[in-house]
């Protein structure tokens, strides 16, 4: 693509009571950022030849915060059931604290090694990385510019790909709420990159 745009949805009502997983729906300072997002992005897209401005095209999860999150960018959307978050299994809907009090083993064996612990029942980022192969494919392949509202382990595993990243950082890296990542194909093939925070 001719650039990238990677944003998290916005601050959900889980991210508020620090949930992880689930489906709930935008709090209200995510659907502030939701209302901010067009203006971040449309003076940042670049003009083609003739000085209209480039085709852009926003992809999703299927979770409704990313949905609800995109809903005012005036442009085309699509929604990849690969860009969902990390599935927690049973500790979908719970606190960190939570685990960390029912289920010492599990929290204990994902802080020793956070890219290769599955959840059970759910996922593990190795799981992440593989599943989001295709959407990946695509995004190479796209000649228009692309919009990713994503959520914070998916876009890390794309963030590492894209910024080349060795696969053990790619769980800490940092993709904050409420921050447009700009991505721009430099001519040998790497990428140049900016964190753009809610003005
Ligand atoms: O807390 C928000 C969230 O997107 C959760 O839904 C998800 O489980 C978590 O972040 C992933 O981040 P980490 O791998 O650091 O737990």
């Amino acid at each position: 693509a001719r650039r990238i745009w990677l944003t998290r949805h916005g601050q959900s009502e889980f991210n508020l009571v620090e949930r992880i997983g689930g489906d709930s729906n935008l709090a209200p300072a995510g659907e502030v950022y939701a209302r901010c997002l067009p203006d971040m992005l449309i003076g940042r897209l670049p003009l083609t030849d003739d000085e209209q401005c480039v085709p852009v095209s926003v992809w999703t999860s299927t979770l409704r915060r990313t949905i609800q999150t995109a809903r005012y960018l005036p442009f085309p959307k699509l929604r990849w059931k690969a860009l969902d978050e990390i599935q927690a299994g049973t500790c979908d809907g719970l606190t960190y604290e939570d685990i960390a009090r029912q289920s010492p083993d599990e929290f204990a064996a994902r802080s020793k090694d956070k890219l290769r612990y599955r959840y059970p029942a759910g996922e593990s980022y190795m799981d992440v990385i593989q599943r989001l192969e295709p959407v990946i494919i695509e995004m190479e392949r796209e000649k228009e510019c692309i919009v990713v509202v994503g959520h914070q382990a998916v876009l890390r595993a794309i963030l590492g790909y894209f910024m080349a990243k060795p696969l053990a950082s790619i769980p800490t890296l940092d993709v904050p709420l409420h921050t447009l990542i700009e991505l721009r194909p430099r001519p040998d093939g790497t990428m140049d990159f900016d964190y753009i925070p809610l003005p």
